[in-house]
């Protein structure tokens, strides 16, 4: 088997860390395929039940299988934890060992699992549950269980994995029912007579009031359903059946059913009109740059041989003011630095998924590789904040430092902290736990915050970039500009091009994020990614342009924001789906959909301001490097 590069940087992280729970942190399972015998033992894991996106989605919490008020049947002597990745537990996957006996190739039918019984307290817990849509998760040979779907659209049959449901309260909605019988099917490939490969798993569950009365076998066939009762306690029993079916589908292609993309269409079109987007700012940009500022240039430069001396307007006459310090140069250069540091990060994971290692047969891979990145990538913020905070002519380089390695980080960190109270507070299983708390602050204390400071001291090194023009001692008068040039309508305005380009490839996220899906659609994401970025410096850069001919010399600020406008527009997207795609039942829910966009909206903000503020700086330099000023 191939080591994949993700595997191989975890080697990495989990030698140098030299810690044994990391080790197993970062064990990236499901990769190698698996050969039964006939009679075989087929393992079957659980993980969280989590919130299904139907038509709307009502939670965003998810709920440990084992959490005592489902009463699910568990294993004698309790259930084993999974090894998983950190990237998988982040994203809110606990897998562990269940009671169910599937053996290769023995079809079973109406197999007792165990006999439950639910107090009147808990039948309302699990009623609510099935109202608000959740769904059960089992991991069968790697692989999750799954409904297989036909695309309304494309006809194309689908495994869908978002999971099968607890309940149904559809047929009878003020009394729902609760699937206690699962018809288990399994896919699988004949390698030889004797050798059997698991490639699809799906799962149907239906409700049976299968408890008879004067008998201990079940009868799964009466099609009478089971109603929990919230005025007695409830016994009744788990039931599931097994069928074996043959697939011509071999090993390695088995994942290529879930990896539908919906609708390829609706991200072409999306592609097409950002593409638009950027291709109308390159042509201005375009425009601006051949006509007005050379032929400026070249009047500018031109000597002057009549007596009237040439009246100076525009960008050119603020010269002397362009690379003045800036306020705040300190907050600029830290979030310069650390906005450079998550644009690597971005820019190296979808690299990554973008070549297919980010498969889903590893579970968390998507997250464990932007937190290595990021881990890694602790350098560039150093660097980055060195150089922005030098050029811009700062002189206090130790609080700079100290400032770069923490503030984002633990602005971050407080922000999940605090949403990790709140699950606590919702005894609900996505609440990070302890040990995954514990490790990711030892890589930000033991590798990133060390590998932003040596990031720094190379920073320093290399020093400044050299301005092209001096700054001159007596300030300048700023005129009054429009409105549209105002730092906050500017950053405003800005942002609605690059948000423009992105937001129907941000639905898909979003639903994926939200929704329980994973996302597969990597090539549309990158380019939409560049297109984006190529966006947001581009309107920067004209937006300057404007306000430098407008004589409003302060541009370092308004590059930034500018090119973070479109974090705006992220949020009001964000508050429009939560009022119109979601409706979250609890206010756990709710300040969870919050936090976690906030901090969305911060990384865009970041990524896009340094985007917009680096532009611009080169571009600056370049304008004013080809004129000549006495
Ligand atoms: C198991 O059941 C399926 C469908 O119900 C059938 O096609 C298959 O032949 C059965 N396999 C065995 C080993 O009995």
């Amino acid at each position: 088997m191939m080591l994949s590069p993700a595997s191989v940087l975890t080697l990495a992280v989990a030698s140098t860390t030299l810690l044994p729970s990391l080790t197993t942190a970062f064990y990236l399972p499901g990769t190698a395929p698996r050969d039964y015998l006939a009679g075989e033992n087929i393992d079957v894991f659980v993980n969280t039940l989590t919130p299904m996106l139907n038509s709307k989605l009502h939670s965003l919490i998810s709920y440990d299988y084992y959490d005592s008020r489902f009463h699910f049947c568990a294993p004698e002597g309790g259930a084993e934890k999974q090894p998983e990745s950190l990237g998988s537990i982040l994203f809110g996957d606990r897998i562990l060992s269940s009671p169910y006996e599937i053996k290769m190739m023995e079809n079973s039918t109406c197999q007792l699992l165990c006999q439950s019984s639910v107090p009147k307290e808990d039948a309302k817990f699990i009623n609510d549950r099935i109202k608000e849509d959740y769904g059960l998760n089992f991991i069968i040979d790697g692989l999750p269980s799954s409904e297989m779907m036909r695309d309304s659209k494309t006809q194309e049959i689908f495994l869908d994995a978002q999971g099968f449901n607890l309940g149904d309260d559809e047929t009878t909605p003020d009394q729902p029912a609760l699937n206690n019988h699962y018809d288990i099917f399994i896919q699988y490939h004949a390698r030889d007579e004797r050798h059997f490969r698991v490639v699809g798993v799906l799962v149907y569950p239906r409700t049976v009031s299968s408890m008879v009365a004067g008998s201990t076998e079940p009868d799964c066939f009466n099609g009478k359903s089971l109603h929990l009762s919230e005025a007695t306690n409830n016994e009744f029993f788990y039931t599931y059946s097994v069928s074996f079916l043959e697939s011509d589908i071999p090993w390695g292609l088995r994942w290529d059913a879930y990896l539908h993309v919906f609708d390829p269409k609706i991200h072409w079109f999306s592609l097409i009109n950002s593409l638009v987007i950027v291709g109308f700012l390159v042509f201005m940009v375009a425009m601006i740059l051949y006509r007005t500022i050379s032929k400026d240039i070249s009047r500018y430069n031109a000597v002057d041989l009549s007596d009237e001396v040439q009246e100076d307007y525009g960008w050119k006459l603020v010269h002397g003011e362009v690379f003045r310090l800036p306020p705040r140069p300190m907050l600029l250069s830290v979030m310069v630095g650390n906005g450079t540091h998550l644009v690597m990060m971005c820019i190296v994971t979808l690299v990554f998924a973008l070549f297919g290692f980010l498969s889903p047969s590893n579970r968390g891979s998507l997250a464990t590789v932007l937190l290595i990145c990021w881990t890694f990538f602790g350098c560039v913020s150093g660097y980055g904040s060195a150089r922005t905070y030098a050029t811009l002519g700062g002189e206090s380089w130790k609080p700079n430092l100290v400032l770069t390695a923490i503030l984002f980080p633990l602005v971050v960190f407080s922000v999940i902290g605090l949403l990790n109270l709140f699950l606590i507070a919702a005894s609900a299983s996505g609440a990070v736990p302890f040990g995954t708390i514990l490790a990711i602050l030892l890589l930000w204390f033991l590798i990133s915050a060390p590998l932003s400071v040596a990031g720094y001291f190379y920073g320093m090194k290399h020093g400044a970039f050299t301005n092209p023009v001096r700054v001159s001692s007596i300030p300048r008068q700023i005129p009054p500009k429009p409105w549209y040039l105002k730092t906050w309508q500017a950053a405003i305005l800005g942002g609605i091009l690059p948000f423009g380009a992105a937001f129907v490839e941000l639905y898909f996220v979003l639903s994926s994020l939200f929704g329980n899906r994973a996302y597969y659609a990597f090539g549309f994401l990158f380019l939409t990614f560049t297109v984006v970025a190529l966006t947001t410096a581009t309107v920067t850069v004209l937006f300057v342009y404007f306000i430098l001919c407008a004589e409003e010399y302060r541009w370092h600020w308004r590059a930034f924001l500018i090119g973070g406008g479109s974090a705006f527009w992220v949020f009001v997207y964000g508050v429009w789906y939560w009022a119109s795609r979601l409706s979250l039942d609890s206010f756990t829910s709710v300040v969870l959909y919050f936090g976690y966009l906030f901090l969305f909206a911060l990384l865009d903000f970041l990524v896009g301001g340094s985007i917009g503020y680096i532009a611009t700086y080169f571009a600056i330099r370049r304008l004013y490097a080809s004129i000549r000023v006495d």
